[in-house]
């Protein structure tokens, strides 16, 4: 898409710019540098995942183009960087019919079926072996996108095939979809492309905690999670939810020159003939095409090989596959095949190992969580699926139990796709005999007996009896966890084992526990206890967010702690702030406000905190007293390949709670890079730049401990 020569010019146009935004000289004639520099950076970040320069650069420059189109709303074009955000929301989708059918894809599960089907297209085509592009089934949402003059015009969804829904203003906030391509340089004046949208599994991961945090039920898998995010009514939600798009197909297109008949300029590339030079086609005008995952294969045990070592690799991925298309690759050949009403003749899927299996509901039973809410839990007969061993599912709550319909004794389909925690899809109601029974829900908390109740706008019971044991676990638990207080050799089996014994009552308790009776339990050595007093030791100067998560408060998730953390110094102040107070914080809508004041207007929860304080904790912000043995002001950081110790997020803490910054990619600009396993192409160009110090995982934590 960019030469080096495109390349090292946008970056010096950016260095410009960035000068001129320190400056404060930006003017309309930059307009043009702005959107070339920031589409570019987009394609560096969304395509191939490798920018060059900070978030909160790319920020400053997208704001300056806001503010030249704002004053100037004559210069603005519609494929501007600046026009993906829609404001208002969606009336509706309109129905839209597709230039060409979106047909399926025929299906094969095993090396005879595509043996057979190899064997069919060499009858079809007269030829004796075939060149056929493998490519990855992308497990999410069909789209079809077109482009016309180079614009994207629309974006629709498959539909049943012939009609599909119009969103295009959604498709818009896929950032890895262009808003305009060059087709004309091809040649081409009206594409039809197809593609899949994506939710990749770390997305996926957040999307589920953000609605865990609201107690909402998770979604299934990315998949639902794709599709269901395409119709959203409100574009900034969907442009919130971080979908990709992959583009694999030119369905249909027509020529610019003498009405649609193919000429030859010149100046222009030659429109595509094969499949696997549409793909590059794609990829070299900025589109994310399966171009670095296909392979070109001639006969059919080269793909068997490719598809079985493509299945291993599968885990590995970003983003979840179901199997691997083989197309033929020649478009003259595919003519010649033609298609069903179904599906064309010229490709074929050949599906994975399904991550499905069936068993069997033996019970159900009632968990008790930390702010008492009671989670059905499906206890099944043992299935493996995927590798694991499937036993227990939770069923959320008491709705999702009803929709499913679901009966003690069923025979159950339960899906676990990639590393998604497993569910059920349904039970196999074919397969009832008459004897099971139903699930009845029980009125008192399983754990203390107190009655349960149901608050009117929520779908969960709960135990209100906040001294429940169960419910003191559960914040114990929370409290030490890694993402919280990070307390690590405690572990939910000693908070178990500590509280039977009445060696822990509750989470102040956690900075007094009784060592020397822990010492005479058996399996507690010296070592382990000295690890333990360490951690605890640690853990009263971990910064004030990590408390704020740890202490559970209702809807305030990891996010909204920082957020919390960062607008107070002193955490107890949050008893003078008023509901609107709470409501300016970035993020904070009426419900989490709601929460956060009733903590905060606790008589229990303020002694808590008192008590905490008399222990020894931060209740503090850390960020005016810099760490002095490592203050990092000034000094900029990148991460690159896998950390073994810390996750990449909590080692971007670390420099930022010491005063450094990180940087997007690797310039002059950077002082350190710190690698991981595995560490690739900013190594190398790290390396070139004498000025950037290179240091090992264990070398920045030396220096960042001083
Ligand atoms: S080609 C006319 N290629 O799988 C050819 N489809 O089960 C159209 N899919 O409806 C399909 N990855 O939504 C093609 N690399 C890929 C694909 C792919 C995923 C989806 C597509 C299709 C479905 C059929």
């Amino acid at each position: 898409m960019y030469s080096s020569e495109q390349t090292r010019s946008l970056q010096l146009t950016t260095k410009a710019l960035l000068e001129k935004v320190k400056a404060n000289t930006v003017k309309v004639k930059d307009i043009d540098d702005l959107r070339s520099a920031l589409r570019f950076h987009e394609h560096r970040y969304y395509i191939l995942n490798d920018p060059l320069i900070s978030d909160f650069e790319y920020d400053s420059l997208y704001k300056q183009l806001e503010k030249l189109e704002e004053a100037n709303p004559g210069l603005i074009i519609p494929d501007s960087p600046t026009q993906r955000v829609a404001k208002g929301l969606t009336k509706d989708f309109p129905t839209v019919q597709h230039l060409v059918p979106m047909l399926s894809l025929e299906n094969s599960y095993n090396a005879d079926d595509l043996i057979d089907w190899d064997r069919k297209a060499k009858e079809l085509t007269g030829e004796k072996e075939i060149e056929y592009c493998v490519e990855p089934k992308f497990d999410g949402a069909s789209i079809s996108l077109i482009y016309e003059n180079d614009i994207l015009v629309r974006g629709a969804t498959r539909g049943d095939g012939v009609e599909g829904d119009d969103i295009t203003t959604n498709i818009r906030q896929i950032r890895s979809v262009p808003l305009s391509a060059k087709f004309s340089s091809y040649n081409i004046q009206q594409i039809e492309l197809r593609g899949e949208v994506l939710m990749n599994k770390n997305s996926f991961k957040k999307y589920n905690e953000q609605l865990a945090e609201q107690n909402l039920p998770p979604l299934a898998n990315p998949r639902n999670a794709a599709s269901g995010s395409l119709r959203i009514k409100d574009p900034r939600e969907v442009s919130r939810r971080n979908l990709e798009a992959f583009l694999y197909h030119a369905s249909y297109f027509t020529l610019k020159d003498e009405g649609g008949k193919k000429k030859k300029s010149s100046s222009a590339n030659n429109p595509p003939e094969t499949h696997s030079a549409s793909l590059e086609m794609l990829w070299d005008l900025g589109f994310r095409s399966p171009q670095k995952e296909k392979k070109i294969l001639n006969g059919i045990q080269a793909v068997i090989k490719y598809c079985n070592e493509f299945e291993s690799t599968r885990d590995g991925l970003p983003y979840e596959i179901d199997g691997m298309v083989i197309k033929v690759n020649d478009f003259a050949m595919q003519d010649k095949m033609g298609m069903t009403t179904h599906h064309p003749r010229w490709a074929i899927a050949f599906k994975f190992k399904a991550r499905q299996g069936t068993s069997k509901l033996l019970k159900v039973e009632f968990q008790v969580g930390r702010t008492g809410s009671i989670t059905p839990v499906a206890k099944i007969e043992p299935v493996p699926i995927g590798g694991v061993t499937v036993t227990s599912i939770s069923l959320f709550n008491e709705d999702v139990v009803r929709e499913k319909d679901l009966k003690i004794g069923d025979t159950v389909l339960v899906e676990r796709s990639g590393d998604v925690i497993p569910y059920i899809v349904k039970p196999l109601i074919e397969l009832r005999n008459g004897k099971e029974k139903n699930i009845v829900f029980p009125t008192h908390c399983p754990i203390c007996g107190n009655k349960l109740v149901k608050p009117e706008d929520e779908a969960v019971w709960r135990c209100v009896n906040r001294n429940c044991p169960e419910q003191v676990i559960a914040r114990i638990i929370h409290f030490v966890s890694k993402d919280a207080m990070d307390i690590r050799s405690f572990g939910e089996a000693n908070v178990r084992k500590f509280f039977e014994l009445g060696f822990l009552e509750d989470v102040p308790g956690v900075y007094g526990l009784p060592f020397d009776k822990i010492r005479k339990l058996e399996g507690f050595g010296e070592k382990s206890i000295d690890n333990l007093q360490t951690a605890i030791e640690a853990s009263k100067k971990q910064p004030l967010h990590r408390l704020v998560y740890a202490l559970g408060i209702r809807y305030v998730g990891e996010t909204t702690a920082k957020v919390l953390a960062k607008a107070i110094s002193y955490l107890p102040d949050f008893k003078n702030f008023s509901l609107e107070d709470l409501q300016h914080l970035e993020d904070v809508g009426p419900k989490v406000a709601g929460s956060i004041y009733q903590f905060f207007h606790d008589k229990d929860n303020i002694r808590l905190l008192e008590m905490l304080e008399a222990n020894g904790l931060n209740l503090r912000t850390t960020k005016s007293k810099k760490n002095a043995a490592g203050n990092l002001d000034g000094q900029t950081f990148l991460f690159t390949g896998t950390l073994s110790k810390l996750k990449r997020t909590e080692a971007e803490e670390k420099v930022e709670e010491h005063g450094g910054t990180i940087l997007g990619g690797v310039s002059s600009k950077l002082n350190y890079l710190v690698v991981g396993e595995d560490a690739g192409s900013k190594l190398e160009k790290a390396k070139k730049i004498p000025s950037i110090k290179i240091l090992s995982e264990n070398e920045f934590l030396e220096f960042i401990n001083g």
